[in-house]
């Protein structure tokens, strides 16, 4: 068993095939009724190609699943109208994440051309309309959680956006991104390295958790607990991008593998080898369960096992 499949001790065991599938189905449908076919000049066209079929939705599970940890237990009546904020919530930030991915493979940034097993938007729709494809699905992202819709309160709206917002930009994944490409070549130090991956891809994934938590009642305790959690479980999704880009082939990933290293990127694995980036990985996991376990939370099955499925995913 490598470093990456050992099991937590202490974590009840929780069947993430039938919690995933109906939420995977609930995104799927979504998404594609809100992302519209008919934007003018094939802007839908792209816009569509970029964000269904494909992808692991990590991001929008986590928003499901941390809205399930705040749901009640106690045989108060769950909200509708919170659930349906938190699959608007789901879809918006997998609506951030696909724009950031068309732009993180334009020529520009990291110029690549495949992407979830197809060519990427700017390979087939141009330059110009993946950028604004992905501008387009950034605006869509926050339209959806502003609904004309008085069920859901205006500070809880507000409140998503809020951290979307803060996730998306300048402290989160842009900032993140605008570090990544400076460091080009560079021998950044741990802890320089650890920002870059914390605002490039950790704040997202924290952000999810977040927006799902929103979603509900939790104490500040239970808060807090799951900001760690997000962070652990959001640093050790791309120590394993990293790791993944030099032991997964490019068929398994959908993407282009070994690009890291050919392109002179600091990575986990080129700052401190294979071995010791799958070790910080599972300590990292470790740390997503302890946060949970700290959390006090009733219903964190689902966040355990994504958790797992973090480390432990071949693409
Ligand atoms: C890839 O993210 C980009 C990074 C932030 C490392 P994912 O591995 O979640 O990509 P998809 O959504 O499954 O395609
Ligand atoms: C990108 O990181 C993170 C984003 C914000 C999109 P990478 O450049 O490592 O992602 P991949 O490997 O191309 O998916
Ligand atoms: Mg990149
Ligand atoms: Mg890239
Ligand atoms: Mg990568």
């Amino acid at each position: 068993m490598s470093a990456l499949q050992q099991r937590v001790p202490d974590t009840p065991v929780f069947d993430l095939a039938p919690w995933m599938q109906p939420q995977m189905l609930r995104v799927e449908q979504a998404l594609s009724r809100w992302v519209a076919a008919d934007a003018p000049a094939g802007l839908g066209e792209a816009m569509r190609y970029a964000v269904l079929d494909g992808g692991k939705r990590l991001r929008p599970l986590l928003v499901l699943a941390a809205r399930d940890a705040v749901a009640p237990t106690d045989g108060a009546v769950r909200s509708a109208a919170l659930d349906d904020a938190a699959l608007r919530a789901a879809c918006a930030v997998e609506l951030i994440h696909a724009y950031s991915l068309v732009h993180d493979d334009m020529p520009c940034m990291d110029n690549d051309v495949l992407r979830r097993g197809k060519p990427t938007v700017h390979v087939q729709f141009g330059e110009a309309r993946a950028l604004l494809a992905g501008d387009a699905l950034q605006a869509l992202a926050f339209e959806l959680l502003t609904p004309d819709d008085p069920a859901v309160s205006a500070p809880v709206q507000a409140r998503l956006c809020r951290l979307l917002a803060h996730a998306a930009g300048s402290v989160g994944m842009a900032g993140g991104q605008a570090i990544d490409l400076a460091s080009v070549g560079l021998a950044l130090d741990e802890a320089q390295l650890r920002q870059m991956h914390r605002l490039k891809t950790g704040a997202l994934l924290q952000g999810s958790v977040m927006m799902g938590a929103a979603c509900g009642q939790a104490d500040a305790l239970a808060l807090a607990a799951l900001q760690d959690y997000g962070a652990a479980l959001g640093l050790a999704f791309q120590v394993v991008d990293d790791i993944l880009d030099v032991t997964a082939d490019s068929v398994t990933l959908g993407k282009t593998a070994g690009k890291d290293a050919a392109d002179h990127k600091p990575t986990y694995v080129s700052l401190m080898g294979l071995a010791r980036a799958q070790a910080y990985a599972g300590q990292l996991h470790q740390q997503a369960h302890a946060a949970l376990r700290a959390s006090g939370l009733q219903q964190q099955g689902a966040l355990a096992a994504l958790a797992d499925m973090v480390v432990q995913r071949s693409s």
